[in-house]
């Protein structure tokens, strides 16, 4: 298969990211506990965590859903953020928990905390599957973080490369030929 053969190299496969999610869904649902918790799915890339995470929070709890897309390169980020779907309620007053797919420079996840923390939220967190602090750019930690992970340009669970290999169960890294060969 086309897809799979374009890894290099498998960094979690598909059960531990499973074992992994469940800890932090088990976390979140302590913490959330009595509270009025909306949960934000990052799209595109925050779409198999949010599933899969959503699925071990045992705390009642809304779903939204932001489209956003950060001017830059394919493999690198301005943090300058457009909102191509906002989301569909206020989130005034509520316990709002952003759920992303990779912290890396994190200039995204900044710019996005700082328009969301303009709506006044009672509380606003962070969650993101994936983390490499060495790339970060600016004073920015997840709250929740399911692995951190070395620089390098991974795909899969949601990541893509170019629109693709987001649907791979399992987060690899690319071989570099596959980036060398497109412009
Ligand atoms: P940041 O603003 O540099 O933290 O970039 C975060 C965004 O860049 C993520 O939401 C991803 O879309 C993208 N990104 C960063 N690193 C990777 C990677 O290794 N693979 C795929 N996308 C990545
Ligand atoms: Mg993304």
């Amino acid at each position: 298969m086309r897809m799979h053969d374009d890894i290099a190299e498998v960094l979690l496969g598909e059960e531990a990211i499973q074992a992994r999610v469940k800890v932090l869904g088990e976390e979140i649902s302590k913490a959330y506990t009595g509270r009025d918790l909306v949960i934000i799915c990052i799209l595109k890339g925050a779409v198999m965590f949010f599933a899969d995470l959503a699925r071990n929070i045992a705390t009642p709890c809304e779903m939204d859903f932001m489209g956003i897309s950060s001017y830059g390169g394919q493999m690198k980020t301005s943090g300058i953020v457009r909102i191509s779907k906002d989301l569909d309620r206020s989130i005034f007053n509520k316990d709002v928990l952003i759920i992303e797919d990779i912290m890396d420079s994190g200039l995204t996840l900044n710019h996005l905390k700082q328009l969301l923390q303009s709506r006044n939220p009672r509380s606003l967190r962070i969650a993101c599957l994936l983390d490499k602090p060495e790339r970060r750019e600016c004073d920015i930690t997840p709250d929740y973080c399911g692995f951190i992970i070395p620089d390098r340009f991974v795909v899969g669970y949601g990541l893509d490369y170019d629109g693709q290999y987001r649907n791979l169960p399992y987060v690899g890294v690319l071989k570099p030929d596959v980036y060398e060969e497109r412009p």
